[in-house]
């Protein structure tokens, strides 16, 4: 990613969802209060805010075969995006859980 950015070359994040792994993963978890300051309503949102919010990263392409997800997942391209500092908090979060 660092490279990437040095370059001046667009990042596709192929596989946000790590194939529905992550989604799965962090589904009994709970979504944390603060995760609202930022327009995520739902874990799907959290992180793809999280990647979009990445400065080196262009976009990304999560696949679903559920139309409720299409629109919960675009959601995530609306409303604010993390700053650095909740980037760093989001992270911690999750690998605390
Ligand atoms: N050109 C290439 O070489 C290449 C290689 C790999 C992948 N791709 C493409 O990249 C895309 C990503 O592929 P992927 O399926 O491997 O990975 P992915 O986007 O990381 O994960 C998709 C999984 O996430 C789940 N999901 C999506 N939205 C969700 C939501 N809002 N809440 C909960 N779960 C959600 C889906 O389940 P549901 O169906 O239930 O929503 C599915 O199981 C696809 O379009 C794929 O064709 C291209």
């Amino acid at each position: 990613l660092p490279l990437a950015a040095e370059r001046g070359m667009a990042v596709i994040v192929n596989r946000p969802f790590r194939q529905g792994a992550l989604t799965r993963q962090l589904e009994g978890e709970t979504l944390p209060d603060w995760a609202a300051e930022i327009g995520a309503g739902t874990w799907a949102q959290f992180i793809l805010k999280f990647i979009l919010s990445h400065p080196s990263v262009t976009v990304a392409i999560p696949a679903t075969t559920s139309v409720e997800h299409v629109r919960e997942n675009l959601l995530a391209a609306t409303g604010p995006l993390p700053d650095a500092a909740m980037r760093d908090q989001m992270a911690a979060y999750v690998r605390d859980l």
